[in-house]
């Protein structure tokens, strides 16, 4: 691994990092020497994971902090307390998500949870951190995690669609902004994960089914991409052969052709 964010004694911030996706990252962080911390709302997960952490990074390169994504406060708080801790953040993998299912005409409660957890506290993640890591003036990461479902924006599910579609576009913007800003070694990148066997997607299954990704060959994928400096790191999916699902997201969204966003419209 060789990107320059990624080295020992740098700081990364995974949003979700106690279980799944954000927790094969924290663990691959944590195994280059890397100091990490990671946030969730789940705070037995978050003893667990930090009790593994340790046991790769030491315990004093590992932080947890019980943190609600949705929330404004709680984000800020996040980001004061690793600048505290560890002196700033060098990557901030915004990644906490839910998927509890939805119908078009559901209860507003029910929407506007799944858009703040899944959109808003991506956003607000990235607005809140990537001033003092532009600041810092060193390689640096956000890795914001979105979804297939918000490019295809397929049947079913419609509030998790919107959020992951809010999540892509934002993440296009942010990227924009950081190419143009001065003196800027910081990078935005979309992770758009394939069916990976997690919490989210278990589903009562407790074996992997054929065709799901586990969060390690995730997370390898999204380590190899981000050192060829992608900004769409699009997973295949096992059950759909590449050269398809490839087409099928660049039906949906032409940029990935390029695998850069879009610098005008
Ligand atoms: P997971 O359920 O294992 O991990 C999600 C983590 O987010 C959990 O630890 C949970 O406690 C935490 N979380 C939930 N709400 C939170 C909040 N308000 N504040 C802070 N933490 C919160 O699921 P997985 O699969 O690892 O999901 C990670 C990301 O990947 C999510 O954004 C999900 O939408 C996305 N994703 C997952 C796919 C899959 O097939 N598993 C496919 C596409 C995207």
């Amino acid at each position: 691994m060789s990107h320059p964010a990624i080295v020992k004694d740098n700081v990364a911030v995974i949003t979700g990092g106690a279980s799944g996706i954000g927790f094969a990252a924290a663990a691959a962080f944590a195994r280059t020497g890397m100091k990490v911390c990671i946030a969730d709302v789940d705070q037995g997960r978050l003893v667990e994971a930090a009790t593994k952490l340790s046991s790769i990074a030491g315990a004093a390169n590992v932080m947890t902090a019980v943190v609600d994504v949705s929330k404004t406060e709680s984000l800020t708080e996040l980001e004061r307390a690793v600048r505290e801790r560890f002196g700033g953040t060098d990557i901030l993998m915004n990644n906490a998500g839910i998927q509890p299912g939805s119908t078009l005409f559901g209860e507003p409660d029910h929407w506007q949870r799944i858009i703040a957890v899944n959109m808003w506290g991506i956003i607000n993640g990235s607005r809140i951190f990537a001033p003092d890591m532009i600041a810092r003036g060193r390689s640096g990461l956000i890795i914001n995690t979105g979804s297939k479902q918000g490019i295809t924006t397929p049947p079913g599910d419609p509030a998790y669609n919107v959020s992951k579609a809010g999540v892509k576009a934002f993440t296009e913007a942010l990227q924009h902004e950081l190419r143009n800003t001065k003196d800027c070694r910081l990078t935005a990148h979309l992770l758009i994960p394939g069916f990976v066997f997690t919490g989210l997607t278990a589903r009562g299954r407790t074996e992997k089914p054929a065709g799901a990704w586990t969060p390690e060959q995730t997370v390898d994928f999204m380590l190899a991409r981000l050192e060829a400096g992608d900004f769409y790191i699009l997973c295949p999916d096992n059950d759909v052969p590449r050269a398809l699902d490839e087409k099928r997201m660049l039906w949906a969204a032409g940029d990935i052709v390029e695998n850069r966003p879009p610098l005008s419209r």
